[in-house]
């Protein structure tokens, strides 16, 4: 199976056009290896927030279906700031991911395994990463052709230890880790090869975007991009 986005074919069939999909997102999560996972109550904050994170130097965000703002928020990025790459967080249901997609997210990620939300995704063509903790979850991503999952909540499971002994019967599978990562746990997740990008909060905390912080988070991100870019890969 190739390293990045769905296998060429699954057992609903999906392969193809679908897998290119994924395939582009995957690579740009790569070239950017941080996800900013963010909780945003404010529609009205969304827009300079992108402006933030893309002044920062990281052109992407997660805005999670934790509030009700969430489709809003990826309306407003998606409509007002064409290069960043916005994707939904926290999806389980099939409605919240074709609501997501509908308003604009180019991506899709859960904490967990949602069966419906994840084949409706792939039958779909709608990038797809769940949340994996367990082997059992990974072989039910792997039964729908994905090969790049979360892993969630990293550090709490155990981290990279945890992480390369519950993914090394499987070959190339490559990772999204978050939960618990921060500036200086990072280097020890972005060095192993299998780990496309890190999420977290800590790019641009939630308290820091309700009170308009915005410039803090602009210099926030920049360091968290100069320490991302400097990890050289294992091997
Ligand atoms: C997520 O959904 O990925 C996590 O809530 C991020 O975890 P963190 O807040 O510990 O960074």
């Amino acid at each position: 199976m190739k390293a990045t986005g769905a296998a060429t074919s699954t057992p609903s069939g999906v392969g193809g056009s679908e897998s290119k999909g994924i395939a582009s997102v995957v690579e740009r999560l790569r070239k950017n290896r941080l996800i900013p996972v963010i909780v945003i109550d404010d529609p009205a904050n969304a827009v300079p927030l992108a402006r933030a994170l893309e002044a920062g130097g990281l052109p992407c965000a997660e805005i999670t279906f934790r509030t009700a703002s969430a489709l809003k928020a990826i309306e407003r990025i998606a409509r007002e700031c064409p290069k960043v790459l916005v994707g939904a967080g926290t999806v389980l249901t099939p409605q919240q991911a074709e609501d997501a997609r509908s308003a604009g997210a180019q991506f899709v990620v859960a904490p967990g395994f949602g069966a419906a939300m994840v084949d409706y995704c792939v039958q779909h063509g709608i990038p797809v990463f769940p949340g994996v903790a367990t082997p059992t979850e990974i072989e039910f991503a792997l039964s729908r052709g994905l090969s790049v999952m979360k892993f969630f909540p990293s550090e709490l499971l155990g981290g990279m230890a945890y992480l390369k002994a519950m993914s090394a019967p499987y070959g190339k599978i490559d990772f999204l880790p978050s939960g618990g990562i921060n500036l200086s746990n990072l280097p020890a997740y972005l060095s192993y090869p299998r780990i496309i990008a890190c999420g977290g909060s800590w790019i641009a905390p939630p308290d820091w975007i309700a009170a308009g912080q915005f410039d803090r988070i602009r210099d926030e991100v920049r360091k968290s991009v100069v320490t991302a870019q400097a990890v050289k890969k294992e091997g």
